[in-house]
């Protein structure tokens, strides 16, 4: 196995394994201090079907089943499918998923370590991959922060709502997304999250608060909670920070989930076609002892 850093602010390509076989110890230890070490890493040249990709994704930690998810591949409540696709009518997944910064999974109690993405269908225009997937580094966000914000909001936890991104998602012109039913709601009620969390695999501190489900800072004034998030989303967006994925089919794209935000860019038109299994792996394991 050949790990290659991209020299940009996140981002390694890993070379000469296959993911449909069985990973040895050593290599499975070699891509998890990856995660931890680029954030975001491409495994081009590979042929996973859903089955394949869910035992690849569950070796890191149990696989989460989408409460709002009716998009799934046959046999796999696991696997999901983001899509713009449609047959006979009908899509074939969900076609605006992650179209906003975010961090799958922070309105759960339990978290997410990462999202596993197949690219089965990558939408190209005059040679050029459309629908990149932009990310920023959470690591050093953190470690950008003024000092006096970081003792500011050391210790604070932050809510985090399902609603917010599906909500929002909801309000866009020609969205597909029906309300959120009651039970659905219920599945997931808010919570609270550290601002600042020690990372799992890297054991350094993270920025853990993002646009797409934070809604307030608990235990503030509204005003000051307004202002503080929106002073971190801002400064989420410095350049230095920021990342894109251009794909090609048969990659696979593994994110962490704790030292990143994510955004997928619906660049493309319903004509040109874009499909992805997508696995999210939570986090429910020792990580720092499974990469020592
Ligand atoms: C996601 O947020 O998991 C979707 C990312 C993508 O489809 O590029």
């Amino acid at each position: 196995m050949r790990v290659t850093a991209s020299g940009k602010p996140l981002g390694a390509t890993i070379e000469d394994i296959d993911l449909s076989q069985p990973v040895p110890e050593a290599q499975f230890k070699g891509i998890l201090r990856a995660l931890g070490a680029f954030g975001v890493l491409c495994f081009p040249g590979q042929r996973l079907d859903a089955g394949a990709l869910a035992r690849f994704g569950a070796l890191f930690g149990e696989l989460e089943i989408n409460v709002a998810n009716r998009f799934q591949e046959p046999g796999h409540p696991e696997v999901m499918i983001l899509s713009n696709m449609i047959r006979e009518g009908q899509p074939l997944g969900l076609g605006d998923a992650g179209q906003g910064w975010h961090t799958d999974m922070s309105y759960s109690k339990q978290i997410a370590l990462a999202n596993v993405l197949y690219a089965v269908k990558v939408p190209v225009r005059d040679g050029r991959p459309l629908g990149d997937t932009q990310f920023r580094n959470m690591h050093a966000a953190y470690e950008g922060l003024p000092a006096e914000l970081k003792r500011r909001l050391a210790g604070r936890t932050a809510t985090h709502d399902f609603a917010k991104f599906w909500d929002m998602m909801r309000a866009r012109p020609g969205s597909q997304r029906a309300p959120l039913s009651p039970a659905q709601r219920a599945k997931k009620p808010p919570v609270s999250q550290p601002v600042f969390r020690i990372h799992p695999i890297t054991g350094r501190t993270v920025l853990y608060c993002n646009p797409g489900y934070a809604v307030r800072i608990d235990g503030m004034p509204e005003r000051e909670s307004a202002e503080l998030l929106e002073l971190l989303f801002a400064h989420q967006e410095k350049p230095e920070y920021f990342y894109a994925h251009q794909w090609a089919e048969g990659q696979v794209l593994m994110w962490d989930n704790i030292g990143t935000v994510h955004n997928a860019v619906p660049d493309y038109h319903p004509e040109e076609s874009r499909y992805m299994r997508r696995v999210q792996v939570m986090a429910t394991k020792d990580y720092a002892r499974l990469a020592a």
